[in-house]
């Protein structure tokens, strides 16, 4: 920390400011070059503006919008009062939406939307009542290693906020609060932030998450993995929406700690430090799980994370994940994916349930699922698809 009577040096000013450091490295600049030999500017420019993300298209922001998640979160669920139709509340939230992300609401109180995006989900009562098959109406099953309260399981509402700035999100979530008024009731929260966003391929970055692991490589990272894993190709009412799966895991992080580099790095399959597979190769080469030692032994171990959660090997598509680690209220992550299909997520942590050596470090204390809804415009208010 840099004392009170020091300038901050340039690289802490950046680092504080917010900035991520993947940014520099992306540009071809490592982190040595960054700590350069020039004389520190006492006086530092104000941090770069972030670019806003469009609220309106196809596909709401958040989800694979801004393409580096930003490091901010705030999941916000609640319930909608048991006789209020979604329809009108839904539609006038996404017109608050457009207005605080135009910096146009004077519930920001002056501040930068910046690169603020705000993703609206429903649960599947609100789903089941429009249609018993629609993707979104089934919900979660419970698995083990669970300790949930009934208050921070399910609900109908999310409102996923993500930003650069940590002010925003609790600014947006008052202000999307006030706008709903008493038609709706806050059932949980969650604050969450993103370690710093390491490049795992030419333009892409991932996050360390708390246990010191790259986590997000793999997923559906191009339009066609999207279109066929993540995006939801119909029904027409849902047409453009995806489904979501939350839950915070708490993280024996003392535990995991007393462990060896490498009996951590077998937990997860990869190294810690680089994010390579235990089967060698980049950071971005897929985990070669056949691959043994002369003497017969796997590479990537037979209870690694990476291969009970390989979704070959479970037989399903890619969940596109967008993790947050988490402080409150205990150490952990707050696992967040996006796919088309429920059984993604259900057919994966089935699989890990049985035997998958991340498992025994965390307890599940907050689980839901959400179909997020299809994208919006003025023309085509948000939710109107499902609910118009
Ligand atoms: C505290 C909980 C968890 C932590 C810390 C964690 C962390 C990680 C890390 C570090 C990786 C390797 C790098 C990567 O590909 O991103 C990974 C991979 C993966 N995780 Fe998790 N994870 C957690 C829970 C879960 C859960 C609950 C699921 C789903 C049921 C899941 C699904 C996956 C999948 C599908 C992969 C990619 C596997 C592959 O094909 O290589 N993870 N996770």
């Amino acid at each position: 920390m840099p004392s009170a009577d020091r300038p901050p040096s340039r690289r802490a000013f950046l680092d504080a400011a917010g900035v991520t450091v993947a940014a520099g490295l992306l540009a071809g600049c490592s982190g040595d070059s960054a700590r350069s030999d020039r004389p520190v500017d006492p006086t530092p420019s104000a941090p770069p503006t972030p670019t806003p993300v469009a609220v309106t298209g196809r596909h709401q922001a958040g989800v694979t919008l801004p393409r580096s998640a930003q490091p901010h979160l705030l999941a916000l669920v609640a319930d909608l009062g048991e006789t209020v139709p979604p329809g009108p509340i839904l539609a006038e939230l996404g017109e608050t939406i457009q207005t605080l992300a135009a910096g146009s609401d004077p519930r920001l109180l002056g501040l930068s939307p910046g690169d603020v995006t705000v993703t609206v989900g429903v649960g599947p009562r609100l789903v089941q009542a429009v249609g018993a098959t629609l993707p979104g109406a089934t919900d979660l099953p419970g698995f083990s290693r669970e300790r949930v309260d009934s208050r921070e399981r399910g609900g109908d509402l999310l409102i996923q906020i993500c930003a650069g700035d940590a002010l925003l999100p609790p600014l947006v979530a008052a202000a999307l609060l006030d706008q709903a008024g008493d038609r709706v009731q806050e059932r949980w929260r969650q604050f969450g932030r993103r370690g710093v966003e390491v490049p795992v391929a030419e333009d892409r970055t991932a996050p360390r998450n708390l246990l010191g692991f790259i986590d997000g490589i793999v997923g559906p990272h191009t339009d066609a993995e999207q279109e066929r894993d993540l995006w939801l190709a119909g029904p027409p009412a849902v047409a453009g929406g995806t489904l979501a799966v939350l839950r915070r895991m708490e993280i024996d992080l003392t535990r995991f700690a007393a462990l060896s580099v490498a009996e951590q790095e077998a937990v997860f399959g990869r190294r810690r430090a680089s994010g390579e597979p235990l089967s060698g190769g980049g950071v971005d080469s897929a985990p070669g799980l056949n691959a043994k030692t002369p003497e017969g032994r796997y590479l990537v171990p037979v209870d690694a994370h990476v291969r009970r959660a390989n979704p070959t090997v479970v037989g399903v598509g890619h969940m596109l994940r967008r993790s947050y680690s988490i402080d409150t209220p205990a150490p952990g992550l707050l696992f967040v994916s996006f796919q088309n299909d429920l059984r993604t997520f259900t057919a994966t942590l089935s699989r890990m349930d049985t035997s998958d050596a991340l498992l025994p470090f965390t307890t599940t204390t907050a689980s839901a699922t959400f179909l997020i809804l299809p994208g919006y415009d003025p023309q085509r208010p948000l939710g109107s698809t499902l609910f118009g």
